[in-house]
């Protein structure tokens, strides 16, 4: 847990209130006795260090000098935790000394301060600072501390009434807070009168630092209301008015404890433009390192959305930069702007400090399985050497066998039987654990996989016989063969990985030409840029008489002689020579693709630089922004008089994402990167599957950086993919589930949007323990009983219980709309 914001996380019916609530070390020693002081005490044997919770050490625990003066709040027992931490959550004890003592705080005040000078009273929501504290001398009492503290040094201030004598024990919980934010700076907010009632949305809680908008506490899409009770309408946001601000923006400056690598804002916002609030429209960044404002800021324009009033998180890259402040613009997109939550997510976060026993145990669990393995391995290389002897003369694939089956990393393609072929996705699910069992039944002869695919037994026909090359004359000597192969990662050109298909099938597609023709490339006409990667660029062309160079199986309802839109991926003319070669493969790889519910590859500039691949390109552009504009049928439609998508053509939608993934896993090609950003949407919501989402900025916060490993999709991606980096069909099929949930919720949020990418890996972790901590995606509200358990059964735990894609594909056949 390395950012300790999630303290409302609210599915529909639960609220999951934090994770962040561990016990700081009071009770189980991490303090140390030497960060422990206080103002005064009673005797030794009562000094602060024994004001630990649950502790009976000394005279059991920390008692305050007695006085006779009025003022009942000079004693403190005060905490140093050495760093910032987000504490959401305070235990009180009196002293019992096994029935010895009598002593307790009925009430107690909390004050805290981050940098050891400058100190704040802690008041609730409603502006009350006494906390009611313990009724007798043994029972542990715990407070919620709302709103949460973010504090270094923290004091209990027992309140001495002189009716009795005061002892405590205490106990701290919350969790390092690594935001590494310690003050943020904002005008005042204001009051709107809305209806001739007022709306407060001035920072109710800033403590001179941090406030309302650290809290923890997203507010709700109607701002007037608020997840806490009895408090003014508005109280969850902090917000302007643009007749305040000539400038046409407001201004927030953010200080951290040290120069960090940025790479996110996540900013909370409402966008309830019927009552002229809106997100930002722009946002331009200025960061300071060291002493110097740098002079090139960044800037950022979310789509403004004026359809879909939900309150959201907004994600703005912040490029890596190296800053220990941030200043930032954020420019009125209406009337007024609210904003209820600003975070940071930087990249070099110290993981690593936090005690996390889970991560270690998870962590254990890996090293063993691979310990496992290993064993497993050398026991199977074995019988492979046994096998070999037995079988020396007809096996000459066993070497190829045998180096596959080292590689643990890479992903195994089984072939699968055609009588078999409703399980797909089960026989693909498990190879890291049943590839290393030969014999198995599930491993077919390559050549079934060839016989599948008609152009794969023309190009052997073409090719003599290449396919009996490949596989030694021994199917029918009754022993079952497996087929293995590493895998061929293609590195798109621009950045993304396109299909990753077995090497072997690699071999047979280099035996013949490309089979799509050169196309002349001054018939091309640069519209807009898509996006662009390391090696090359992605741009929407418009191309004239590409009629011409289609297959005639092609249906298409494009005119004759109307220039057509197409997506032209171009390699860099610098590019080095892998780059080249892999962007041959890709285009290899594309030009056996025929089905119509994925994205064909139409011509290709080969002939000359830069190479280009011309792939189709649909009129509405990919399905998250298509569904972004649009809305559910319904009363907020009604109102806002937006454009909508029936829940048939939703059906209608998911069940061709289907039938296109059924295709491709047909081939035993797994895609990797399935999301409604791969998805294009032509003409009466056909919708079409692509592959190049990760190279457009627009996306980037959809990918998360390991380090010096690749940048991964993880809030699309199985735990198994993130954990043990196993792709497989198995593996789409999560990710077709979560872009379902995207589908029926619109896209109007990333998933699990509440969540950091470090969250979201944790909640990796707790699939694969699955102690029934992991959190799910929510239901959509539009979506039906039915299909939401179709999408759970995707994030089935066992990949094998996940159903195939031909499942999936009948299923939504079945449902009813
Ligand atoms: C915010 O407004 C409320 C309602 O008027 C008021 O009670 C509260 O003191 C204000 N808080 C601050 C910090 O100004
Ligand atoms: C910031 O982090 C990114 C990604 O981890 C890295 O590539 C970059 O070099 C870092 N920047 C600095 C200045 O350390
Ligand atoms: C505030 O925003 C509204 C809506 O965008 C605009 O009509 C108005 O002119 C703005 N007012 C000022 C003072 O800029």
């Amino acid at each position: 847990i390395s950012n300790c914001i999630l303290i409302t996380h609210c599915f529909p019916d639960i609220c999951v209130v934090g994770v962040c609530r561990f016990p700081l070390g009071m009770s189980g020693g991490q303090i140390q006795d030497e960060d422990i002081s206080a103002s005064s005490q009673w005797s030794d044997s009562t000094a602060a260090k024994y004001g630990r919770l649950d502790f009976e050490d000394g005279d059991g625990a920390w008692c305050p000098v007695i006085t006779d003066e009025p003022d009942s709040l000079k004693e403190f027992l005060q905490i140093d935790l050495r760093s910032l931490h987000f504490i959401t959550l305070v235990g009180t004890q009196g002293r019992h000394a096994g029935g010895i003592g009598n002593e307790f705080a009925q009430m107690y005040k909390i004050t805290y301060s981050r940098d050891g000078s400058r100190w704040v009273p802690w008041k609730n929501r409603q502006g009350k600072e006494v906390i009611e504290g313990n009724r007798n001398a043994y029972d542990i009492v715990l407070k919620d501390l709302e709103p949460p503290i973010v504090a270094r040094f923290v004091r209990f201030m027992p309140v001495i009434d002189h009716s009795m004598n005061v002892c405590m024990r205490v106990e701290l919980y919350g969790c390092e807070w690594l935001d590494g934010l310690v003050s943020y700076n904002a005008p005042a907010g204001q009051l709107m009168i809305l209806h001739d009632m007022p709306v407060y949305l001035n920072d109710s809680v800033y403590d001179g630092g941090l406030g309302q908008l650290t809290d923890g506490m997203s507010g709700l899409d109607d701002f007037t209301q608020s997840h806490v009770y009895n408090v003014w309408p508005g109280y969850d946001y902090v917000g302007w008015t643009n007749e305040s601000f000539p400038s046409g923006f407001v201004e927030i400056m953010f200080e951290f404890d040290r120069t960090r690598n940025f790479t996110t804002m996540k900013v909370h916002c409402n966008n309830m433009f019927s009552k002229w609030v809106k997100t930002f429209q722009k946002v331009v960044c200025y960061f300071r390192s060291e002493s110097d404002w740098e002079t090139t800021p960044i800037s950022f324009s979310p789509v403004v959305d004026d359809v879909n009033p939900s309150a959201r998180f907004v994600t703005v890259s912040l490029h890596n930069h190296m800053a220990s402040a941030i200043k930032c613009q954020y420019h009125f997109a209406d009337v007024w702007m609210m904003f209820s939550e600003i975070t940071f997510q930087s990249g070099d976060n110290p993981t690593h400090k936090v005690d996390d026993s889970n991560t270690r145990i998870l962590i254990g669990c890996l090293v063993a399985i691979i310990f496992i393995l290993v064993a497993i391995i050398i026991i199977i290389l074995w019988r492979q050497v046994w096998q070999k002897l037995l079988e020396k003369a007809s096996r000459r694939m066993l070497d190829d066998e045998l180096t596959a089956s080292l590689s643990i990393q890479s992903e195994t393609f089984t072939y699968n039987n055609n009588n078999h072929s409703s399980a797909t996705s089960e026989q693909e699910s498990n190879s890291t654990y049943e590839r290393i069992f030969p014999l198995g039944p599930d491993y077919q002869e390559p050549s079934r996989l060839i016989r599948k695919l008609p152009e794969f037994t023309k190009a052997s026909d073409e090719a003599g016989d290449s396919a009996s090359n490949t596989s030694p004359a021994s199917a029918q000597d009754g022993v079952p063969h497996y087929a293995e192969a590493d895998i061929v990662n293609l590195q798109g050109v621009t950045g993304g990985n396109t299909y990753a298909v077995p090497a072997l099938t690699m071999d047979l597609l280099s035996g013949k030409d490309v089979a799509v023709e050169e196309f002349p490339r001054q018939l091309l006409t640069f519209k807009e840029k898509l996006g662009e990667g390391q090696f090359g660029e992605v741009h929407l062309c418009e191309a004239e008489g590409m009629q011409d160079f289609m297959d005639e199986d092609f249906i298409s309802d494009i005119s004759e002689n109307q220039p057509m839109l197409v997506a032209v991926k171009m390699l860099r003319a610098d590019a080095n020579k892998n780059a080249r070669s892999d962007f041959l493969k890709e285009i290899k790889i594309m030009s056996r693709l025929k089905d119509p519910n994925i994205i064909r590859l139409l011509a290709v500039c080969i002939c000359s630089d830069p190479l280009c691949m011309i792939t189709e390109y649909m009129e509405n552009g990919d399905l998250n922004q298509f569904l972004s504009r649009h809305e559910p049928e319904g009363q907020i439609a009604l109102l806002s008089n937006a454009p909508t998508v029936s829940c048939r053509n939703l059906h209608y939608i998911a069940t061709q994402i289907a039938s296109g993934m059924k295709y491709l896993s047909s081939l035993n090609f797994v895609h990797r990167d399935l999301a409604t950003r791969n998805c294009l949407v032509g003409k009466k919501f056909t919708i079409k599957i692509a592959d190049f989402g990760m190279s457009r900025n627009l996306y980037s916060g959809d990918y998360y950086r390991i380090q010096g490993r690749a940048v991964l999709p993880i809030r699309w991606m199985s735990w198994e993919s993130i954990l043990l980096g196993k792709f497989t069909t198995a593996s789409d099929v999560w990710a077709y589930g979560v872009t379902l949930w995207e589908t029926l919720t619109f896209c109007k949020e990333q998933p699990y949007s509440q969540l950091s990418d470090e969250q979201v890996i944790e909640n990796t972790g707790e699939f694969f323990r699955d102690q029934k901590r992991q959190i799910y995606l929510p239901q959509p509200p539009i979506c039906p009983d039915s299909v939401y358990k179709l999408m759970l059964s995707c994030w089935h735990r066992n990949a094998k219980e996940r159903p195939s894609f031909q499942e999936i594909h009948r299923i939504l056949l079945e449902c009813q709309v």
